[in-house]
């Protein structure tokens, strides 16, 4: 196989993680809400999960609305499938639902905590409408049963 067209398809097998602000701060943020797990306890764990699958992860934290919108853009470039843990641009963020629509890729949000148990204005996201799928309130597992979902969903795809 020519370099160039292995490229091409080990970058395809790449599932994007992409977490969004404060995340960087978990393991020490709000630990009854979010658990002691550390950002990149969870880099960790999914990237092992993903391996057992025939995956590799890009892992990203950014505290920017504009990094995140731009990461989504990539991902539409390189990714087979994107998760997505917006954390409160979610709930604020009509850009993001616009990157997350143009994005064409299998996308899966995913919050620590279960939003619909907390306050009000934590109740609606915007990225839900462009999503595959949610998984909510599970804490750090929400993450790799949502790398078994898009491994599961891209089985048999080739790039
Ligand atoms: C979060 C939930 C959001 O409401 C909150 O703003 C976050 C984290 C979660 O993972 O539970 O920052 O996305």
């Amino acid at each position: 196989m020519a370099p160039a067209a292995r490229h091409q398809k080990s970058r395809a097998r790449a599932i994007y993680v992409l977490n969004g602000p404060n995340l960087n701060l978990l393991g020490s943020r709000e630990p009854e809400v979010y658990g002691r797990t550390t950002l990149a306890e969870i880099g960790k764990s999914v990237a092992k999960r993903a391996k057992s699958l025939g995956f590799s992860t890009v892992f990203r934290q950014t505290n920017s609305e504009a990094e995140l919108i731009q990461w989504l853009q990539e991902a539409g470039q390189n990714a087979a499938g994107v998760i997505l843990n917006a954390a409160g641009l979610s709930h604020t963020s009509v850009s993001l639902l616009d990157a997350a629509r143009a994005l064409r890729r299998p996308l899966m949000e995913v919050h620590l905590s279960n939003p619909y148990a907390r306050e009000k204005y934590r109740h609606h996201s915007f990225v839900s409408e462009a999503a595959t799928g949610v998984i909510c309130g599970l804490g750090a597992d929400g993450y790799l049963y949502a790398i078994d979902h898009l491994a599961h969903l891209l089985k048999g795809q080739t790039a």
